[in-house]
């Protein structure tokens, strides 16, 4: 089974940024936890600040991969190019957030990926993502 872990802009500060929001550890450690638990799986990873470049590792992705893992971060609310990558690819795609975004700004609570997606974690920190995993198990 071939999945991969999207993630979208400042997700690279991940440890550094708002810790008391998003938590200490860096997306790389963790990512070596995740590929530890699940070994049987090969999991990839990508991070991009850039929006064509989510839409471009889409489009690579969406036709052969068994499944995507989409944290989109601020793009989730305001991108409706990734929302239409993710209907117009094939594989399915969990949306993931970190953060409970429904508990936070009102412009958080809008999701251009979510009407597109297999289903949408969010709101258990770092845990979104093993979540997600089993999902696909
Ligand atoms: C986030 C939530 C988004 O609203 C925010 O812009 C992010 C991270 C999360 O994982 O909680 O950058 O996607």
């Amino acid at each position: 089974m071939k999945i991969i872990i999207i993630n979208g802009p400042n997700l690279n500060l991940l440890g550094k940024r708002e810790p008391e929001i998003y938590g200490a550890h860096s997306f790389d450690d963790y990512f070596k936890v995740l590929q530890n638990k699940f070994s049987a799986i090969d999991i990839s990873y990508f991070q991009s600040n850039i929006e064509g470049e989510i839409i471009d590792k889409l489009h690579e992705v969406g036709f052969t991969y068994d499944g995507v893992i989409l944290n989109a971060a601020a793009y989730t609310h305001t991108s409706v190019g990734i929302g239409d990558a993710v209907k117009a690819t094939e594989t399915p795609v969990v949306e993931v957030h970190i953060s409970n975004v429904h508990a936070r700004e009102e412009f958080r609570h809008q999701s251009f990926i979510a009407a597109n997606a297999k289903g949408v974690i969010v709101g258990f920190g770092l845990k979104s993502y093993d979540l997600a995993i089993e999902s696909f198990l």
